[in-house]
């Protein structure tokens, strides 16, 4: 199998091709103001709604809600794969598609950063034995001397430069995402501080990112490392090199949690094929690589709604990953428990038979959707059976789509023949290679947010502008995190567009939710913008320093601020009595 397409490559191919014309080979683009229309061709509409966008670099579909890059548009209008399109495009632009782990230099250049992430993780955990208060803290919590040490558990110090002293070079560094550089004076520090640091390995058991639980009363409980060359988290798992490791053979099932902690203490238990995600929902990809190293896969949600509706986006991803002895379950946590809380309160076996009850996909799919409709009525039924169908229609044939079948018609009185008429004809089951778009995206929370990006969006420029960005970064609103990666985006790359943005973000929770807020503003005066867009920010930074002044207060409460801290405050407090703050 060729390696993947690097992501630069990707960049740089959006940068040679202008989505007009890709497209303008294909329909008949007219002009309307900034942007050219078209009769959508993913439906058959009589007025047309289907917008180019040259600025944006991306093309709108109202009538299908379809939006994207170009080469969106060609996977979706060539029916192309992912790959194919790429390779479309090049061809266009005269390049050649190259692979990492190819030839080319890859590997190689990532050889630093693996280093440096190396060396970072030996650091954090010579830093864990000397420092008490953080030993303590794992102690409190239940976690063995020797878990930790399976997981290789570390410590970073409360200091803005305790790791960067250790290298006395710091690209490797930086690309590793293990430090910052400070834009006004160039200085780089340390991103993770006073945090329990978990290595996160590939399946190759490299360190190639981590996860820091704060001992303070940071907003950010959880910081993982950001998105990186070598570290994608709709593409890792926290604990998965250590669960195969546990076992010589195959692992009889893979259980997926929500949380760093929750795979040790299960792994403490004797529970060690357990794996999380790292703080997103669960993609394709994850599915994946799970069913690479188990042919069950267990997820664990929280019994609540917010557990419920991550279960169903999950089941969403499985959906056409399960086939051929494939098999995925969903298991119910009771209310105010996490697994870590769980397994120590009922301990392993209870746990494991917990684990042996849990629901099977069908049960789930099929109970989930009967809640919406009365079964009472026909009318019911006749709904169910059309829930259901793209459900079914993205399952590969198999003996688990016939089950499932039969079990609707049973619900729905329809009989075989009828059902196999409703699914039969319909689109070819989804090309394995061609990921599924995130159904369900993790939208920003607060609208100011929402509204910086999509302005962001517009004129990407801004983003040379913006001020403070760790202390916003920090913050912890929903959200937040994706505005800042974006802003980080075109600071580092001035010349990319939102297309590229997106692309980057492909097949991310990021990128659905970024694809979700993306539209077409109506005129545009760029002052105006501007103007927006700096009321939005410096909004947000007040949020900001209002919930860290909040958290000061918080620990002032159970202990004296240390002078750095009391002083942090008076400045917080003097900042928000400015009039205006960017
Ligand atoms: P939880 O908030 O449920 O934390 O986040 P937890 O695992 O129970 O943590 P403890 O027990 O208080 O230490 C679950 C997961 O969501 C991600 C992390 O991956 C975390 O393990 N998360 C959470 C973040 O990425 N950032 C956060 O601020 C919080
Ligand atoms: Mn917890």
């Amino acid at each position: 199998m060729a390696g993947r397409i690097p992501d630069v490559f990707i960049q740089d191919l959006l940068s040679r091709t202008d989505i007009v014309e890709v497209i303008g080979s294909r329909l008949e683009l007219k002009r309307a103001g900034r942007e050219y229309k078209a009769l959508s061709p993913f439906s058959n509409e009589k007025s047309p709604s289907f917008f180019v966008s040259p600025a944006k670099q991306m093309f709108f579909d109202f009538s299908s809600g379809r939006n994207g890059t170009a080469i969106s548009f060609l996977m979706e209008f060539d029916r192309l794969s992912f790959v194919e399109a790429v390779e479309e495009l090049a061809k266009r632009a005269g390049l050649t598609v190259p692979r990492e782990g190819g030839r080319g230099g890859e590997q190689l250049v990532l050889e630093g950063p693996l280093d440096a992430l190396a060396a970072a993780e030996r650091f954090f955990r010579t830093q864990l034995r000397t420092h008490q208060p953080a030993i303590d803290y794992l102690k409190k919590r239940g976690l063995s001397g020797d878990t930790a040490k399976l997981y290789g558990i570390g410590y970073a110090p409360d200091s803005w430069d305790a790791l960067a002293q250790h290298f006395p070079d710091p690209t490797h560094a930086l690309t590793a995402g293990l430090l910052k550089k400070k834009e006004e004076t160039g200085r780089v520090f340390d991103v993770f501080r006073n945090r329990i640091m978990f290595p996160i390995r590939d399946t190759r058991g490299r360190v190639i990112a981590f996860g820091g639980r704060t001992l303070a009363n940071d907003p950010a409980k959880y910081l993982n490392s950001p998105e990186t060359p070598l570290f994608h988290k709709g593409r890792n798992l926290f604990g998965l090199y250590e669960a195969k490791q546990s076992s010589k053979s195959e692992l009889p099932f893979l259980l997926v949690v929500e949380g760093y902690m929750d795979v040790v203490m299960l792994a403490q238990h004797g529970i060690r094929n357990v794996v999380a995600t790292l703080g997103t929902a669960t993609t394709r990809e994850h599915l994946a690589l799970l069913f690479k190293s188990a042919a069950r896969v267990v997820f664990c949600f929280d019994g609540d709604r917010a557990g419920r509706s991550a279960a169903w986006r999950a089941l969403e991803q499985a959906l056409p990953e399960v086939y051929e002895g494939r098999e995925c379950r969903f298991m119910f946590l009771p209310e105010g428990h996490d697994p870590d809380t769980l397994v120590q309160e009922i301990g392993a076996d209870e746990f494991r038979s917990r684990v042996d009850q849990a629901m099977t996909l069908s049960d789930f799919l099929l109970g989930e959707l009967a809640k919406q409709v009365n079964l009472g009525t026909i009318d019911g039924r006749a709904r169910l059976a059309g829930l259901a169908r793209p459900h079914l229609e993205r399952m590969r044939e198999g003996p688990l789509r016939a089950l499932i079948a039969n079990e609707l018609g049973r619900l729905t009185r329809l009989n075989g023949e009828q059902l196999e008429a409703m699914l039969s004809g319909r689109q070819r089951p989804e090309d394995a290679a061609r990921p599924a778009p995130q159904s369900r995206p993790e939208m920003p929370g607060a609208r100011s947010i929402k509204r910086a990006l999509q302005l962001l969006l517009e004129r990407p420029e801004m983003a040379q502008k913006v001020e403070h960005v760790e202390q916003l970064a920090a913050s912890g609103q929903p959200g937040m995190d994706i505005l800042m990666e974006a802003v980080e985006f075109f600071r580092e790359h001035p010349h990319c567009h939102a297309g590229q943005l997106l692309e980057q973000w492909r097949d991310t929770p990021k990128g659905a939710a970024l694809n979700r807020i993306l539209g077409i503003e109506a005129e545009l005066d760029e002052a105006a913008v501007e103007h927006e867009f700096a009321d939005a920010m410096d909004l947000l930074r007040r949020r900001a320093l209002r919930d860290r002044m909040q958290a000061l207060a918080d620990a002032s409460r159970s202990r004296t601020l240390t002078s750095s801290e009391t002083a942090e405050w008076l400045q917080i407090e003097h900042q928000l009595s400015g009039a205006r703050l960017v």
